[in-house]
């Protein structure tokens, strides 16, 4: 795998010298994915040893008590982690103040003078989405876009959700864009930081035997599910400004179905492999909000099972309006129209408290012309279907025919699976640690491009129309199950039905 990865050939060890700038240090997010995802690096030897983290949040924190919860994030207390946080620093204040940005270029200063950081930039925004804008007119206004004296580069890494729609995705962009280059703007969607996610490009651009039969000719559908049995946690307050097709249909969704739909990069690199997700991504249909209601089912979970415990529904979550109209489902049937995919549905779905986590993408091919097996014979026969499972269980399946023995020719579908973790036993590296990596090198490949992101709003877009009136044709399924039955309806139509991902 390591071999065939789009940038494994040109890794460096570590990256750069740098300094780490995490706006946001003291919230959730920096605490259960970014420090662990540097402690990672940092154990595997993978940090530059001229480097720093500095936080800068509005919590009053001492740079010692930011470096107790960086010590925290590392569950597996390594040596080199626990030597590194000794020089964290932390600037608390307000992000809009010019205080915050003057004590904070002080400590740049200091770390380029002390540690050897270079001049180099990386801003991390890790803050709540409505302040994104703001700190980043900030760091130009202060000044901060620039490199310090002798560096390279400042890079902005930019969390989800960007925008909420097609209009604040733009204003957002244009924000950006009046303080940094597209060049220094990396978009994180981490789904693409995922192994098996990467392995995609692997599996179709790497082997002979698939792209012959990855169209219209072969492919009678195609299944994309984002499958949940947890519900919104402790985010219902951030949940109630997103629902489901924001938090996964425009982003991860849509980022799989580009790399598993879209057309050969002449090259696998950064700018060849966004240009064709672009392409593919235009090709999408946009629905008329009219359309968009005929074509998409949102849900909503009520109280349930799950895994054999009782819990509670949406409206009873903890940030939850009691009578939140928000979408915890989302199912879509989306058409490519290009020269490849013409006719050939594409099946959405993503939900919370269903009965499994499961991600996967089911090429889903056409039946034989002609079954000549007696209907009794043949019952257990389904059609041919590739599976990528990008989690749990990471790996590929391929269902297919095979003769039950004995000595009725009875015909039944079997599955051929690889496992990752059988297969290959080289550990990767999380998505989060991968993708902080690759910011930190300057390597975009993995990060969303501006028009990505646009087109990924445009397509959803309607959706969100379609959905605005109160009411906005919301079911409501019950946790434990697969949503709601209306969702099949969508499928039905066209003869088809959803698959059961535990076959
Ligand atoms: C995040 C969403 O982007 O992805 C969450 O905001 C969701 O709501 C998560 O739970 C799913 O990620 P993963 O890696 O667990 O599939």
């Amino acid at each position: 795998m390591a071999d065939v990865s789009p940038v494994a050939t040109k890794v460096a060890a570590t990256p750069p010298p740098l300094a780490l700038v995490i706006f946001g240090a003291s919230g959730d997010l920096t605490a259960r994915k970014i420090l662990p995802a540097l402690a990672e690096l940092a154990n595997r030897g993978r940090l530059n040893e001229r480097f720093c983290v500095i936080g800068v949040a509005r919590t009053e924190w001492s740079d010692e008590e930011f470096q107790q919860v960086a010590l925290k994030a590392d569950a597996t207390g390594g040596s080199a982690w626990a030597e590194l946080v000794g020089c964290f620093r932390y600037v608390p204040g307000e992000y809009a103040s010019s205080e915050t940005f003057d004590r904070l270029k002080q400590i740049l200063g200091e770390a380029d003078e002390k540690l050897g950081t270079a001049g180099n930039r990386v801003y991390y925004l890790a803050t709540i989405p409505e302040v994104f804008a703001l700190v980043a007119e900030a760091l130009a206004k202060e000044g901060c876009n620039q490199p310090g004296e002798g560096g390279d580069f400042v890079r902005l890494v930019v969390e989800k959700p960007y925008g909420r729609d097609l209009a604040s995705a733009l204003e957002l962009d244009a924000q950006v864009h009046r303080a940094f280059d597209e060049q220094q703007i990396f978009r994180i969607d981490h789904y693409l930081g995922k192994e098996t996610v990467q392995n995609v490009l692997a599996l179709r651009f790497a082997n002979a035997i698939f792209e012959p039969i990855w169209n219209r000719r072969y492919v009678d559908q195609v299944q994309i599910t984002v499958a949940e049995s947890i519900g919104v946690e402790h985010r219902g307050g951030f949940y109630e400004t997103a629902g489901a097709l924001r938090d996964i249909v425009q982003n991860h969704v849509m980022q799989v179905l580009a790399l598993t739909m879209m057309e050969p990069p002449t090259w696998m690199d950064a700018e060849h492999i966004r240009d064709e997700k672009v392409k593919l991504l235009r090709a999408i249909d946009i629905p008329s909000p009219d359309e968009a209601v005929d074509k998409a089912v949102r849900g909503q979970y009520s109280a349930g099972v799950v895994d054999h415990v009782p819990v509670v529904g949406y409206r009873e979550e903890d940030g939850v309006d009691p009578s939140s109209e928000i979408e915890t489902y989302v199912a879509l049937r989306m058409h490519v129209d290009n020269w490849r995919w013409a006719g050939v549905p594409v099946y959405v779905r993503t939900g919370k408290r269903l009965p499994a986590r499961v991600t996967e993408i089911a090429m889903m091919f056409h039946e034989v012309p002609f079954l000549a097996f007696e209907g009794a014979l043949s019952r257990e026969l389904r059609p041919n279907v590739l599976v990528l499972r990008i989690q749990p269980h990471e790996g590929i399946s391929l269902h297919f025919g095979a003769k039950v023995p004995g000595e009725a020719f009875r015909v039944q579908s079997v599955s051929m699976d690889f496992g990752y973790e059988q297969a290959i036993h080289e550990t990767g590296m999380d998505g989060y640690t991968r993708l902080l990596f690759d910011a930190m090198s300057g390597d975009p490949t993995l990060f969303i491009r501006t028009d990505e992101v646009e087109q990924a709003w445009r397509i959803v877009d309607p959706y969100l129309d379609a959905w605005s009136e109160p009411g906005g044709g919301l079911h409501f399924y019950n946790a434990g199950t697969w949503g709601p039955h209306i969702a099949s309806l969508l499928l039905e139509r066209s003869g088809n039905a959803w698959r059961d991902p535990s076959l």
